[in-house]
């Protein structure tokens, strides 16, 4: 699957060079937050119970976007925010417990591998304090830069890198991302 070798099937994985954080005590909640939540593109199914959320970023091409499509996260409790692609949009204000999801680009430069609306995005502490894992797509053309937004903001934010895919991802990486991010929720919940 794509280079990632998950060790049980249906789990999305830590990447091997991330390193295992303390939840709760890296991302302590600014006390004073004033700012109304952005509303998700898709907010959590209301007959399940609401778990967690996914931000994502996904430029012209769509790839990211269809592959959030296909794992049907609502139907499974997890409300979707994606962050805008142009820079004149509203920014997005996500306030609780989310993984994001992250194409790289920057064809190989390491400073150019997370995109820039993604960096503005984090780069606001009351968004980062929610970010509760990372999973990021590429391209395996691009040899040792593939996924590498994904080490760069698991490193930065001190969260794990759960999964990587290809492009639009396989169907076997959206049976693992859906299935894997419930577990996820469940276990990390707060
Ligand atoms: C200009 C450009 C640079 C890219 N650089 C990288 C890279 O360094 N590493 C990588 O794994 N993928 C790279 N990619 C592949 C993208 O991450 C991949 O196409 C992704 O699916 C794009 O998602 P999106 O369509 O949702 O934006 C690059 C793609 C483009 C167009």
């Amino acid at each position: 699957m794509n280079g990632s070798a998950p060790a049980t099937p249906g789990t999305p994985q830590p990447h091997p060079r991330s390193t295992p954080i303390d939840l709760t005590a890296a991302h302590a909640i600014p006390a004073a937050d004033s700012t109304t939540p952005s509303t998700p593109e898709q907010p959590a199914g209301n007959t399940v119970e609401h778990i967690g959320a996914v931000v994502y970023f996904s430029s012209a091409s769509e790839n990211t976007a269809r592959f959030i499509e296909s794992c049907q996260l609502s139907g499974i409790g997890i409300a979707v925010y994606r962050i805008p692609l142009k820079p004149g949009s509203a920014p997005l204000n996500v306030r609780e417990p989310y993984v994001l999801m992250v194409p790289t680009y920057g064809g190989g430069d390491a400073k150019k591998a997370v995109p820039p609306q993604v960096k503005r995005f984090l780069n606001n502490p009351a968004n980062r304090a929610w970010i509760r894992g990372v999973v990021a797509s590429g391209n395996t053309n691009f040899g040792t830069a593939y996924c590498a937004a994904g080490d760069i903001i698991a490193a930065k934010c001190r969260v794990p890198f759960l999964y990587r895919f290809e492009l639009m991802g396989t169907r076997e990486d959206t049976r693992k991302v859906r299935d894997g991010l419930a577990r996820f929720f469940r276990d990390h919940r707060g």
